[in-house]
């Protein structure tokens, strides 16, 4: 708050004022790197975690345009990778988007097989944010690598911090992102972890900030409370984890004793603690959503409203589910103001939602 309120130092100025707000990036920027085991030259504020994922992917593949044109990514990625790579296609790169299994899980030999001696990157995410799943991340690099040691390997992370232990070192990636507001904080502020030597050209271009490759004054108040709330968050990942594990259990538990034909998606164990994603046969999710918000539940369906559309989600779609069981899905969230009355009401009144959402559709 006191950013907010007092402190209005700009951190690239050389006053007093200037090196205050300095200090309070740079204390930030430890707090991230110290989060996700990296050292603090190797982190980049953006800002948010789509960004971030542009730069890593767009910034990386342009610089080492030359050495080959090949760029591979995953058919469950959220848009912010997926669109990059589009973008990327647009640009005359050849991408590859490899299907992924029913599990939601990705298959590191897949991903090895598809290297060519002209990949340049691969990007694929630590954790799916639809389903929860967790990726094998650090196979996943071992085997890009082995198929090509100059391959970068780019993972989005946003949803892996505070869910899983985030190490990016042990896990060999070369970038990964991640964004604030999913550990608590602002919304609008994320950072990209560049290992030191990976080239990366910037995407955004103006006074060379954030060692040139991210140009633009930098947003302390946000930082600085991502700075925190990394912190908390990698502190509190197992004790948060085994909760919310428990809260999980019991809410499947009673959906799948009072809507007995309720369909997970994606591994049950292999996912974060606090997701679960299924489907409910004979149900519209946004149907659903509006009946679960009118009892003051929030809740997402993963699909997304275009132009009047009400399309599926892209995930459930890659992952093999049916399109109506897709287009009935729920996800619900749990997380760190969850507890175990919330589970309790949901389970009231879910079924009589369900009767409701069955009778409309
Ligand atoms: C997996 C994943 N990647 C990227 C993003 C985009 O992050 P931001 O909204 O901070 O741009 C999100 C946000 O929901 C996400 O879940």
């Amino acid at each position: 708050m006191a950013w907010l309120s007092e402190d209005f130092g700009n951190p690239s100025s050389v006053h007093g004022f200037g090196r205050k707000a300095r200090q309070g990036v740079e204390d930030a920027r430890d707090r991230v790197a110290a989060a996700i085991g990296a050292s603090p030259a190797e982190i980049v504020f953006t800002g948010g975690g789509t960004e971030a994922d542009n730069l890593a992917i767009k910034g990386a593949s342009h610089k080492l345009r030359g050495n080959g044109n090949h760029v591979i990514t995953t058919s469950f990625e959220h848009h912010a990778v997926l669109d990059s790579f589009e973008w990327l296609r647009g640009q005359g790169f050849e991408t590859t988007v490899l299907p992924v299994p029913e599990s939601g899980v990705v298959d590191p030999a897949a991903v090895g097989a598809a290297v060519q001696p002209s990949t340049l990157l691969v990007s694929v995410m630590a954790v799916n944010n639809e389903v929860g799943t967790v990726q094998p991340v650090s196979d996943i690099v071992h085997a890009v690598k082995a198929a090509n040691p100059n391959t970068l390997v780019h993972t989005d992370a946003v949803q892996a911090l505070g869910k899983i232990p985030v190490d990016v070192h042990a896990w060999g990636v070369d970038l990964a992102a991640f964004a604030a507001h999913k550990v608590g904080g602002p919304k609008g502020v994320g950072a990209l972890f560049v290992r030191s030597s990976v080239p990366v050209e910037a995407v955004i271009h103006g006074g060379g900030h954030e060692r040139g490759l991210r140009s633009g004054t930098i947003n302390v108040p946000g930082v600085a409370a991502f700075g925190i709330a990394a912190e908390v968050a990698a502190k509190e990942v197992h004790e948060s984890a085994e909760r919310l594990l428990a809260l999980r259990t019991k809410l499947l538990d009673g959906i799948s004793a009072t809507i007995p034909d309720a369909r997970l998606n994606g591994d049950l164990d292999r996912r974060v603690p606090g997701n679960l994603n299924v489907s409910i046969p004979g149900t519209e999710g946004e149907t659903l959503l509006l009946l679960l918000d009118q009892a003051g539940i929030a809740c997402s369906s993963g699909s997304a409203c275009q132009s009047g559309a009400v399309d599926p989600s892209h995930v459930l779609l890659a992952l093999g589910v049916p399109r109506e069981l897709a287009s009935g899905s729920l996800r619900f969230t749990l997380g760190r103001g969850s507890s175990e009355d919330d589970v309790d009401v949901v389970l009231s009144i879910l079924p009589e939602l369900v009767r409701k959402a069955r009778a409309a559709a």
